[in-house]
């Protein structure tokens, strides 16, 4: 029956990670999937969320289903996480949130819905961008297109010119050609796999220029909180609110409260009033029942309780800033190192890029070499998980990046 198959050829950031976990070294090193780990290089589980689940158990509660659209308590919660209290978008009920499975389960539910009710919409990703966005968008049965996004400089130049910015005129260039109702992804902070993004004036630049063509923006938010802060972060997301236009955003919690396995998301729907926002609701809910019927309570439950409880809020918002922080402390030191090892090579782009990510520019040959010689494994793209760095690995990392920095 099956033996026409095309056999699964893998991907590229989980099948890394998998071989990660076999390889027997004990020096090796996992700055390869986008996960945070502490400085003792365990995925912590958050105090605030643990106390989140203690409440659930001591409480009991049914283990009944979800509504399609999952919590109630959630969905509001995260709106008011998204856009802030009161915004206008919310008080005029022009919302539709759903609660989804991560926010891969949003993002496959706003490509299914686009699919069916805006057929004919291409979408545009940026050039580079996280590997899983075509192949969601694709697999909808949606044709995508890459705008420009990262300036990868120019080796061959003379002199070489560095890359490492943002091609910011050339993509509003693209963008400026696109046919009404193209579906625009944008990553709202932390740029994966880049950690590149646009500065508020270059948001502030953008929105015209997607009001002016019709386009219909898809924010993905998987990085909340690890960027500037929690509500920095948010700042695309309440721009376009504010400038009226139609958006989709898709928003994880599996980075920001660290719940990658609970598959804690939701998808949002700004609309143009409350009558459209029932409708779209109402297709969304088709959309999931037909997909998985409904969301996870668990994941619900410990969402809505550390966004809205007086004691686990701030203390999540302090846990968030922590990751944060160290992160930031990783990138530094991890610049350090290299800059001493190699005075004349540029190191700079890890502390102007944000969030998780670094672009490091390093060859699949050069990514290979970190693995197979020294057990630093890297996205093979040259994506580094800065996340996965602490003071326990990363002068091996350095180590490691400058041996193989000197080959092709
Ligand atoms: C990543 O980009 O590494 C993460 O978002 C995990 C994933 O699902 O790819």
């Amino acid at each position: 029956m099956f033996q026409h198959l095309d056999p699964y050829a893998g991907d590229p950031i989980l099948s890394l990670n998998e071989a990660f976990q076999k390889d027997p070294r004990a020096d090796k090193v996992n700055l390869s999937i986008g996960i945070y780990f502490d400085e003792q290089g365990r995925i912590p589980v958050l105090d605030s969320v643990r106390q989140a689940e203690a409440q659930m158990l001591a409480e009991g509660g049914t283990k009944s289903y979800l509504p399609i659209e999952g919590s109630a308590a959630m969905r509001g919660a995260v709106q008011g996480l998204l856009f802030g209290p009161g915004h206008e978008a919310l008080a005029s009920g022009r919302v539709a949130t759903l609660q989804t499975v991560g926010s891969s389960g949003g993002l496959k539910v706003g490509a299914d819905f686009i699919q069916r009710w805006l057929p004919g919409s291409a979408v545009w990703v940026s050039d580079p961008t996280w590997d899983n966005h075509r192949a969601m968008f694709e697999g909808a049965g949606l044709q995508v297109h890459t705008y420009p996004y990262y300036d990868a400089g120019d080796a061959s130049a003379s002199p070489p010119r560095q890359g490492g910015g943002l091609r910011f005129d050339a993509m509003l260039a693209t963008l400026r050609t696109l046919p009404a109702r193209s579906v625009v992804l944008l990553h709202a902070c932390c740029h994966n796999p880049t950690g590149v993004d646009l500065s508020p004036a270059q948001w502030q630049a953008l929105v015209p220029v997607l009001r002016e063509r019709d386009l219909l923006p898809y924010l993905d938010l998987a990085y909340q909180g690890y960027g500037d802060g929690i509500e920095a972060d948010a700042h695309a997301v309440r721009l376009l609110a504010d400038s009226g236009m139609t958006f989709f955003v898709a928003n994880s919690f599996s980075k920001s409260m660290s719940v990658y396995g609970e598959r804690a998301g939701a998808l949002s729907v700004v609309c143009a009033d409350a009558a459209e926002a029932t409708l779209v609701l109402g297709q969304m809910k088709a959309t999931v029942r037909r997909n998985y019927s409904s969301p996870g309570l668990h994941a619900a439950g410990i969402v809505s309780r550390v966004l809205t409880d007086a004691t686990l809020r701030p203390q999540w918002e302090a846990e968030v800033a922590a990751m944060r922080e160290r992160i930031a402390k990783m990138r530094r030191q991890l610049h350090d190192l290299l800059a001493a090892r190699r005075p004349g090579d540029d190191f700079s782009y890890f502390l102007s890029q944000r969030g998780m990510f670094s672009y490091t520019g390093l060859s699949p040959a050069q990514v290979d070499r970190l693995r197979d010689e020294f057990g630093v494994y890297l996205v093979r793209s040259g994506r580094m998980c800065v996340a996965g760095l602490n003071s326990g690995n990363v002068e091996r990392t350095a180590a490691a990046m400058s041996a193989v920095l000197g080959t092709a």
